[in-house]
This record gives structure tokens, C-alpha cells and sequence, in this order.
């Protein structure tokens, strides 16, 4: 999401600079161009070389230098954000009455771009009515003012004022600023993870789907600008966007009633693993050890696709999965004729550090008008890249 976005990086002095390097490295690695301005105070905690080392360009940090003039003006309409991170209680206080007395001020004075600060101070100049009261002059401004942490702070004390994480940074920047539109007014919803089909207070059925494609998809959707609702099976998956809609569940029968809650949505992506069959009984108290054996009767849950599919609305895309193990591509398609969906995601057992619980997924997706594409083994998140680009084509054909 971040891949060809320009970012100006604002250091101010403070404990927290060193964060800047682990956030330079994580920006530039998801394609973000950085560019970063340190103050004279900023240069106290982290080292100019190591920044300009990981973000590939030079650090500026003097309005004049070697008789030259830094062109802050430049630097300001260059940048697509101006991040301003770790923002000290002094910056800060300059930033509320406008004074001009470094680069870092002088770009953020003239900065035609977004400007999010991510302040960083003790607790109790956290607090201190000033700091209150500038904060709220910053955000009247116009500035996105991010939180802060509670945790341990530089004095040793524990509270309020910690720089939030460069993940929680990278996240915020994320959600706020690299959504597209082409699914922009869609509602979408995507079932996720496994379903567990209690036996007892103590045992389930379940299977061993992670969750984590139909959580990559999800916020694949998001980025293209959806209003996304997520169905979640239990799983360890976290989701990277606030603003996403999720809901959790346990059982076939709960993840059902949720999804059909959602059945008007403009797009529903159906990549749960639910379980097929479900206990006809769940026992109040834990089944004991007796006999040799032990059978459980179990009866079909309800096929939430399928039901999808029958009361099809017009203009509605529907997403299906289907993982296999033999004849993949004869059983993807009944499924995609019989479930009345509008393509299928088909991954097969047969892939190498493909499917369940790994990182990377091999799809082929089958389209009802008989097209079928093939794709590479890649990272679960380009997977959904392509799932999603592929519903965007269809939706604009
Ligand atoms: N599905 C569903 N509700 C169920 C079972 C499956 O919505 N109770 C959906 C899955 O989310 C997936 C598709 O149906 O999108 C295919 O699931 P899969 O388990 O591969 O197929 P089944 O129809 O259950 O058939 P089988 O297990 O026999 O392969």
C-alpha cells in the first residue's frame, strides 16, 4: 500500500528518535520513498549517517548549509505526508504559535501536504495544561494527531506520553492516506478462518485453516477503499485497519446467521473453512473416558455459500472458495455451478507451502463464463491482491 509513496520524516529531540530507524526500514520496505529532517536536538538520540543509510537519501537538517539554501518549500509539496515523529513538547509549542527558527519548522509552516505528529513526552508534560492546550491548536490546524502509548517512559517512570510503535505508525498512515476509490460506496463481506464444533465444554471439531488468507483479502478490500466486514472463525489473526468491521464467531451455525446478516452486500467473499457436519448433541459437562470406543453422531451444518448463492440480488459478486485434494479443477467447478457463485478460489493440498497456516498461498480462480487463471506461488497478501483485482475486472466488464 505504501509502494511509491513520499514521505518526509520530522525528527524532533527526543528519547524516542531511535524508533525512526526500525520505522525508515518498514517504510522503505513496503516501496514508500522517505525522505527525512532532523533538528539539532534530534541528532542527540539517532545518527544522520544510519538514517541516511536506510532511507537512500541525504538527511537534511540545517535551513543553510555549505552556502546553500535547503529548500523547504520543495521539501513540503515533494511529500505526499509529512510525518512528524517523535514530536517533542518544545516542537510542538513552536508548531501552536508559529515560530519558524528550524528547516523542520520552516517545511512544516509551508507544507502543502497532510501533516501527522506523533508525539512523545514524560507524563507529566503530557498533562500539563499547555501541552493539552497545544495539541488542540495543532489539531485545529488541521494536523492528524496521533496518540500516545501508556508504558515505560525515559525518566523510568510508567504512564502516559510514549511514542506510539513505528507498526502502529506505518498502520495509521495506511489507513488514512493509501485507500483508493475503485471500490470506494462497496459493501463487502468476507468469511474467515475455521469453525469450532463443540463436543463438549472442553472439545471441539475444527480444521486446520489459519485464517489468514481471508484476513489478507479483507484488508485488500479495504485498501481499494471498501466498507468491509470481516466473519472471523477463532483464529490468532489481527487485523491491520481499525475502520474494518469484525466480527467473531465460533460455530458453522453462528458464522451463518452473521453472514446471511450481510447478505445485501455489493461483494461477499466466502473463505472460511466451516465445518461440514456438527455434533447433533453438545454435552454440558465434559464426556468422561468409558468404553473402547466412542461414537459421535453429527449432523450437516448449513452451507452459507450455497444459501448466498440461491438469493443471489442482482449486481452481487460472489467469491467462493474451494480447497481440494484430487480432481481440484472437475470439483472447483461444481462447486462454482452448484453454490451459483461467481468465480472460485481454488488452492490445492498439491502445492508446495501452499493452503493451510503458510505465509504463501498458489491459486487458480475459475471464472462462470469458463475463464480460468492460473497463478504463481506468492505471499498470501499478493494472493489477495489478485483476488481483488480480479473481482475489480469483472466488476468493470
Ligand atoms: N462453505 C460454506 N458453508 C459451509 C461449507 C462451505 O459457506 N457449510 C463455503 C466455503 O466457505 C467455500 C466453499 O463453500 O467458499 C467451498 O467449501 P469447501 O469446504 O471446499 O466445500 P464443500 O462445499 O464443503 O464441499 P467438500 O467439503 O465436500 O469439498
Amino acid at each position: 500500500m505504501l509502494r511509491n509513496k513520499k514521505i518526509l520524516i520530522g525528527i524532533t529531540g527526543s528519547i524516542a528518535a531511535y524508533k525512526i530507524i526500525h520505522l525508515t526500514r518498514l517504510l522503505v520496505k513496503d516501496g514508500a520513498e522517505v525522505r527525512i529532517i532532523v533538528t539539532k536536538a534530534a541528532t542527540d538520540f539517532v545518527s544522520p549517517l544510519v538514517l541516511s543509510t536506510l532511507s537512500k537519501n541525504t538527511v537534511h537538517q540545517e535551513l543553510f548549509a555549505n552556502s546553500e539554501w535547503a529548500n523547504h518549500v520543495q521539501l513540503g509539496r515533494w511529500a505526499d505526508f509529512f510525518l512528524v515523529a517523535p514530536l517533542s513538547c518544545n516542537t510542538l509549542a513552536k508548531m501552536a504559535v508559529g515560530i519558524c527558527d528550524n528547516l523542520l519548522l520552516a517545511t512544516y509552516l509551508s507544507a502543502t501536504c497532510p501533516i501527522v505528529l506523533a508525539p512523545a513526552m514524560d507524563e507529566d508534560m503530557w498533562k500539563h495544561p499547555s501541552t493539552k492546550r497545544n495539541i488542540e491548536i495543532a489539531k485545529s490546524y488541521g494536523n492528524y494527531v496521533m496518540c500516545v502509548n501508556n508504558g515505560e517512559l525515559a525518566s523510568g517512570l510508567v504512564g502516559e506520553g510514549r511514542m506510539v510503535e513505528p507498526e502502529q505508525i506505518v498502520k495509521y498512515l495506511k489507513a488514512n492516506f493509501c485507500r483508493t476509490s475503485e471500490l470506494g460506496g462497496k459493501k463487502v463481506v468476507i468469511s474467515a478462518g475455521p469453525t469450532y464444533e463443540s463436543l463438549d465444554p472442553v472439545r471441539f471439531i475444527s480444521n486446520h485453516s489459519s485464517g489468514k488468507m481471508g484476513f489478507a483479502i479483507a484488508e485488500a478490500l479495504y485498501a481499494k477503499g471498501a466498507d468491509v466486514t470481516l466473519i472471523a472463525g477463532p483464529t490468532k489473526e489481527v487485523l491491520s485497519f481499525e475502520s474494518i468491521n469484525r466480527i467473531d464467531v465460533h460455530s458453522a451455525e453462528e458464522m451463518y446467521n452473521a453472514c446471511m446478516g450481510y447478505a445485501n452486500a455489493d461483494i461477499l467473499v466466502m473463505s472460511a473453512a466451516v465445518a461440514d457436519y456438527t455434533p447433533v448433541l453438545t454435552e454440558k459437562n465434559k464426556i468422561k473416558k468409558k468404553d473402547e470406543s466412542l461414537t459421535i453422531e453429527l449432523t450437516k451444518t448449513k452451507d452459507i455459500l450455497l444459501a448466498l448463492g440461491k438469493q443471489k440480488k442482482a449486481g452481487q459478486f460472489i467469491v467462493g472458495f474451494a480447497l481440494e485434494t484430487n480432481n481440484e479443477i472437475e470439483n472447483a467447478l461444481h462447486k462454482l455451478n452448484h453454490k451459483n457463485a461467481d468465480c472460485i478460489v481454488l488452492n490445492t493440498l498439491n502445492d508446495k507451502n501452499a493452503a493451510f497456516g503458510f505465509d504463501t498461498n498458489k491459486i487458480t480462480i475459475l471464472h462462470k463464463s469458463g475463464e480460468m487463471i492460473a497463478f504463481d506461488l506468492k505471499s498470501k497478501k499478493e494472493v489477495a491482491e489478485d483476488i481483488v483485482s480480479f473481482i475489480i475486472t469483472k466488476l468493470n466488464d
